[in-house]
């Protein structure tokens, strides 16, 4: 009696599990693609404020920004987002409920920040949150106020959004965000959606009917065990990313002094190869030659932007020594050879590992050093890596 007791629970509780599984599915599943607007068809580049700033910021520091961002020669690269992040607003909304640009650090208010940014051939960017606050919790979220927000930013002239995760009451990121983008496509703007939910709950499976980039990551720190831990943690879901949605392992911390420069041009190496948003989180304002060269290197540039869109994978680990690839457009492929020990090494590339036909005969392009390599490999490529560095090349097979 006892046991047929137990064996009818226990196929009641399989039953319940199955259909919560089904019903999740197909919540996912069912959802109509909500978001055209037609944007991201590469991954996005720009500038945010968050990783120098934090709530320091105000709108002379914003229009120096977009200044300095043209000076440098930046956005010529493609660097054309000036994203504002989080603490630009009053604490209390106004009387009939609109986001006030707070008085004391944006007088002049967004629409004359867009306008300014916009005549320098610039997009802006800005930051709400799907909860009642905001990370900080210095300023409102946009959950209740989707299609008033929407509107609002739209009338600015906002280019970009990135849409936080605190403060939301425990109701799921997958019935929040879909209000925010339906919002966004009735605003009458296209505006560059940014999921930040950290990956909490596998955006990347789900981001593409919602999003043009969904973070997969908690956020990052200006040190080379966070930065590489991001890239491991993005690098799961590469099959995922592809043009109109992008994995996101966060900003760059390029520049703002916590790791070497062999340990930035790493950082930069992944987030180019893994098709990762390039938005520089350091004070543009102020760069050095050395951090110039590193954000401003058009050949990682332009693996980034590659029209084919596909996100590398790690291909090799042995311990420390890694081989990341991704094939690039015109039947090359993007390699990155990681050494993240503490000793000096060689490490190969292997053809079959890379998706390099065995027997070809391949040139290669040292990314970082700007030259073509006079020998001509076969069947692999190996490099002598210092620690915590590595080389990005561009290969293309010959014959
Ligand atoms: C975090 C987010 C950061 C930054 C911060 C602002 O949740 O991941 O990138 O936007 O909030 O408070």
């Amino acid at each position: 009696m006892e046991a047929s007791f137990l064996a009818v629970s226990t196929i009641w509780l399989l039953m319940i599990i199955a259909a919560t599984t089904a019903t999740y599915d197909a919540e996912i599943n069912n959802r109509r693609n909500l978001l055209a607007n037609g944007l991201g068809s590469k991954p996005p580049m720009g500038w945010n404020s968050w990783n120098h700033f934090s709530c320091m910021i105000d709108e002379k520091m914003i229009r120096e920004t977009a200044d300095a961002l043209v000076s440098t020669g930046l956005a010529k690269l493609g660097y054309e987002y000036v994203n504002i992040d989080d603490c630009w607003a009053e604490i209390s909304r106004d009387e009939k409920g609109y986001l006030v640009p707070k008085k004391s650090t944006f007088p002049s208010g967004m629409k004359a920040l867009a306008d300014y940014v916009h005549r320098k051939g610039l997009k802006l960017g800005i930051y709400s949150d799907a909860g009642y606050f905001t990370c900080s919790k210095q300023m409102p979220g946009s959950l209740g106020h989707e299609e008033q927000d929407a509107k609002t930013f739209a009338s600015w002239g906002i280019d970009y959004l990135k849409y936080d995760n605190c403060n939301n009451g425990g109701s799921k990121p997958l019935v929040r965000y879909p209000v925010m983008t339906q919002a966004l496509m009735n605003a009458g703007r296209p505006i560059f959606f940014s999921l930040c939910e950290w990956g909490d709950m596998h955006p990347a499976t789900w981001g593409y009917k919602i999003g043009n980039s969904w973070r997969t990551t908690n956020d990052i720190s200006d040190n080379w065990d966070s930065m590489v831990s991001r890239a491991d943690q993005n690098e799961v879901y590469a099959e995922y990313a592809r043009p109109g949605g992008w994995n996101d392992p966060d900003m760059l911390e390029i520049g703002n002094g916590g790791m070497t420069k062999d340990e930035y041009i790493v950082h930069f190496s992944l987030w180019a190869i893994s098709k990762a948003p390039l938005l520089i989180g350091c004070d543009v304002r102020n760069t050095t030659k050395d951090i110039m060269d590193i954000i401003a290197n058009k050949e990682a540039i332009a693996i980034n932007q590659d029209k084919l869109g596909i996100q590398a994978k790690k291909v090799r680990m042995e311990g420390d020594w890694e081989v990341w690839a991704g094939p690039l457009s015109k039947y090359r492929v993007a390699v990155v050879i990681l050494n993240r020990g503490a000793w000096r090494t060689a490490i190969t590339a292997h053809w079959d590992d890379v998706g390099i036909p065995v027997g070809s005969t391949v040139v290669a392009r040292d990314v970082w050093e700007h030259k073509t390599l006079k020998t001509r490999f076969v069947g692999n490529l190996t490099a002598t890596i210092d620690p915590h560095a590595c080389k990005l090349y561009v290969l293309k097979p010959v014959s």
